[in-house]
């Protein structure tokens, strides 16, 4: 496995910036779902470290269940279809439900996600992503909390991977794809 600092590009977003805007995104979170009890749900495998900071600052109780999903396709980019690999594990009927992602990047995730847990009623239904790359975007979805609205360049850390390593990274990276030496 080829270490990153030979590919990486530039850091897009340090630790401390991601954290400042983390503990924001808890606070606003927690006014807007005041006297709820709110249901996390995070998509797997990115969704992951985002998910653990923004829980901390949350202050409403909060209950959470995963779901993971996997688009068919070549690597890096979304097809349109999207299969549900892991269900949840408890019903949302009636639950006010935040939908926890990493990115939203052609959107197809998001909006098959969506789709799907509509069919089980939650009370509501909210999108908070951390990274958002507008330029990317082949369907509309609702955002109701961004972290960061970024360029169109591929980026790696803080629960996103590079072919599935560094995603414990503290900060969010670009890639300089000339650089990267993909594994057999
Ligand atoms: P979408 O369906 O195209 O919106 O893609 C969303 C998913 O693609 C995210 O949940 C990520 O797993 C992955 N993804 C999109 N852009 C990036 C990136 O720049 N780095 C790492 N993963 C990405
Ligand atoms: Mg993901």
């Amino acid at each position: 496995m080829q270490d990153y600092r030979e590919y990486l590009d530039e850091i897009l977003i340090d630790e401390g910036k991601l954290q400042e805007r983390i503990a924001e995104l808890g606070k606003e979170i927690s006014r807007d779902y005041q006297n709820e009890n709110l249901h996390l749900i995070c998509i797997l495998r990115g969704g992951i470290i985002f998910l653990s900071d923004l829980m901390r600052n949350i202050t409403v109780p909060n209950t959470v269940d995963f779901m993971a999903v996997s688009s068919y396709g070549v690597t890096r980019q979304s097809t349109g279809q999207v299969r549900i690999t892991l269900d949840l594990k408890d019903d949302i009927q009636d639950r006010p439900v935040l939908l926890v992602e990493d990115i939203v990047d052609s959107g197809y995730t998001i909006a098959s996600v969506l789709e799907f847990l509509k069919t089980r009623h939650p009370k509501s239904l909210r999108v908070c992503t951390l990274l958002n790359k507008p330029e990317r975007r082949e369907v509309e979805v609702p955002i109701h909390y961004c972290g960061f609205v970024i360029p169109n360049k591929f980026v790696f850390g803080y629960g996103l991977d590079m072919d599935e390593y560094y995603r414990n990274l503290p900060f969010i990276a670009t890639v300089d794809l000339e650089r990267y030496k993909p594994e057999e």
